[in-house]
């Protein structure tokens, strides 16, 4: 839809779109960085604007979005700390729902993965500032500026709340919400995966934070949950 305002003319445009393709619910965001695939993700036009089709089996944030995540932060212009942005699949779809009004800071401490990250996504969207340093050290992020909206965090790690919650303490505003992924098997490989969730979310609640929702995210990905919790 066009608006005239004035003399400015507003386009407004849906960032992420549920679309159907081939009969079956998808996900897809705006592209922000037109012509450009990140992981030779399907490119589409809706309405002569090209949009990006997000891939649940390859992104646990897309999988949490179909499996009905209630509420979802992240929107235009938010301020995104992302640990563990990997090769940058899930960021890049972050990137194109924030837009240029908003920022997505990435942190990851593999090297490699982190020059494929600044390849792929770094390059190409000025909204993304690839932080290469342990997530365990946030006070060594020197390009971070202010407080975020939300941390997204998917470390696999088994201390990784832990890390989150430091990140949080740092650098999430109140009421700002944290996304964690927690990959059971990372944690323990005993312990039954519903029984690690809710271990994983206690130590968030005795921490001061509220869990808004506790979901899993088969059959994209097995043993996986996001716990979406509220720094109060
Ligand atoms: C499961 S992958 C993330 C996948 C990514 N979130 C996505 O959706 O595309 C976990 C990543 O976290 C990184 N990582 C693990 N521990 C870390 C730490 N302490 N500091 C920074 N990065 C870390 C790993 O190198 C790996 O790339």
């Amino acid at each position: 839809m066009v608006k005239r305002r004035g003399l400015n003319v507003v386009k407004e445009v849906d960032r992420l779109k549920r679309v159907k393709i081939n009969g079956e619910e998808r996900l897809a965001t705006l592209n922000l960085a037109e012509g450009i695939q990140v992981y030779n993700e399907k490119l589409i036009k809706l309405n002569g604007l090209e949009y990006r089709v997000w891939d649940p089996f390859r992104s646990k944030l897309a999988a949490a979005l179909l499996k009905g995540l209630k509420e979802f932060p992240i929107s235009e212009s938010s301020k995104v700390l992302y640990l563990g942005v990997s090769t940058g699949t899930t960021a890049s779809h972050i990137s194109d729902i924030i837009g240029e009004g908003g920022i997505l800071f990435g942190v990851e401490f593999a090297p490699r993965v982190a020059r494929e990250f600044i390849d792929r996504v770094v390059k190409h969207r000025k909204n993304v500032i690839p932080i290469i340093e342990d997530a365990r050290r946030p006070d060594k992020y020197l390009s971070i500026f202010g407080k975020v909206d939300i941390v997204y965090c998917d470390l696999a790690q088994p201390d990784q709340t832990e890390i989150a919650i430091l990140n949080c303490k740092k650098y999430l505003k109140n009421g700002g919400h944290l996304l964690l992924i927690v990959k059971a098997r990372s944690i323990d490989v005993i312990k039954e995966p519903k029984e690690i969730f809710k271990i994983e979310a206690e130590k968030l609640e005795n921490e001061g934070f509220k869990i808004n929702q506790i979901i899993k995210l088969d059959p994209f990905d097995k043993d996986h949950a996001l716990i979406d919790a509220i720094m109060e």
